[in-house]
């Protein structure tokens, strides 16, 4: 019996129409063995088009969003584009009006792939980040008053909620539960200890309910201590969302960078984004130099999601093969784009 789900496009700019294919690509090889197939529909937001249009991400084109079973996303961004325009009109508006509340950042080293660490192999490094998405200082709370004087004061608050926490707590617990292994909260309570103090007391309150998960708490910048010293610790982490912008990065880092950094934007109960970290790298767009593994592992995260984790993890499988054998080779300009694609829907055969 065949499954039939739809898909909302953003392949965006730069390097992001092209590592999209990719991961399409991917997506629909996966699905045809496991008796999935998806309808698309493409979205022209971006750079190019707001520069063309004045249009960010309109009202009616979230009402069609919320339709579809997911959405996947390139990357947005041009350099000649003002810095926010398209960060807060596309990327948190989504994130927002979506209630994409869980940010999911899976940080696994693959075989073949170096990392940046001395002696450390996929076995050291095998972590999934739960940042929060919703909250903390990227709401936008705050205000400058004296602009432009040397009195200016500019005040950017951290806003904390229990149901914000407490429904991201939940889900990481839920996570480390199936992964296994304990479950980290990274913070700074020692210092702010009004909204970081919140989270302590609700991730205690919820681990009640899991206690067959070990827990740790870990300060933020003892955290990127130990992600490059000792990154074997770790196996789930629950984060704000400011910090895990920051540690999900240095993760990425530690795992082989930029072209192997998948994640999810997750609504749990509705429609969900999934997208590589990387942006749209206009220094090799068009050129077929994009590593599309990022966002092809974001395509297994999506069909994860939407009920589909046998077909997600065969193309996790077919990556790790591909890279394990050496039948991709990294090296600058030894493969295109498109070359990588073919060679891990083969592996997927
Ligand atoms: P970037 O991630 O686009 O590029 C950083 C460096 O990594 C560049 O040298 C690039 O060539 C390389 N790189 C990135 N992805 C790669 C891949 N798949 N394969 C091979 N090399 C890759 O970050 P940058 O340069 O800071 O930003 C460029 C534009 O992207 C900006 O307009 C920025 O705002 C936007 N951006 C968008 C994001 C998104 O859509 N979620 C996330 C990050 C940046
Ligand atoms: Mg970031």
């Amino acid at each position: 019996m065949s499954t039939t789900h739809s898909i909302a496009v953003i392949g965006g700019d730069g390097i992001g129409p092209e590592v999209t294919a990719e991961a399409l690509k991917a997506l629909r090889a996966a699905g045809a063995q496991h008796g999935i197939s998806f309808e698309t529909t493409d979205y022209p937001f971006g750079g190019a088009h707001w520069k063309r249009t004045g249009e960010t991400l309109p009202s009616s084109a979230l009402d069609e969003l919320r339709r579809h079973d997911a959405i996947l996303l390139g990357a947005v961004g041009d350099p000649t584009t003002p810095p926010g325009v398209l960060e807060q009109g596309i990327l948190l508006r989504m994130r927002f009006a979506l209630d994409l509340y869980i940010n999911l950042r899976p940080i696994k080293l693959l075989p073949g792939v170096r990392s940046p660490l001395r002696d450390r192999g996929p076995e050291d490094i095998d972590i999934v980040i739960v940042r929060e998405n919703t909250q903390d200082v990227y709401i936008g709370a705050g205000g400058t008053v004296h602009e432009g004087t040397r009195n200016a004061v500019a005040l950017q608050q951290v806003v904390e909620t229990h149901f914000g926490i407490e429904r991201c707590v939940r889900y990481a617990f839920e996570t480390a539960q199936r992964r296994g292994g304990p479950l980290h909260l990274c913070d700074k309570a020692n210092v702010l200890t009004h909204a970081h103090g919140l989270w302590r007391r609700v991730f205690a309150e919820v681990a009640t309910e899991y206690p067959d998960v070990k827990t740790g708490e870990v300060l933020v910048d003892a955290m990127c201590m130990y992600l490059v010293s000792q990154p074997e610790r770790f196996r789930t982490v629950v984060t704000t969302n400011m910090f895990g912008d920051i540690i999900a990065d240095l993760g990425a880092g530690i795992a082989g960078g930029m072209g192997f950094a998948a994640s999810a934007n997750l609504n749990p109960g509705g429609v969900s984004m999934f997208e590589p970290v990387h942006g749209s790298a206009p220094d090799i767009a068009g050129q077929g130099k994009a590593n599309p593994i990022a966002a092809i592992l974001s395509a297994a995260l999506l069909l994860d999601t939407i009920g589909h984790p046998e077909a997600g993890e065969a193309i996790r499988t077919a990556v790790n093969t591909a890279l394990g054998e050496g039948w991709i080779d990294l090296s600058p300009g030894a493969l295109t784009t498109s070359q990588i694609g073919d060679i891990i829907v083969g592996s997927l055969a």
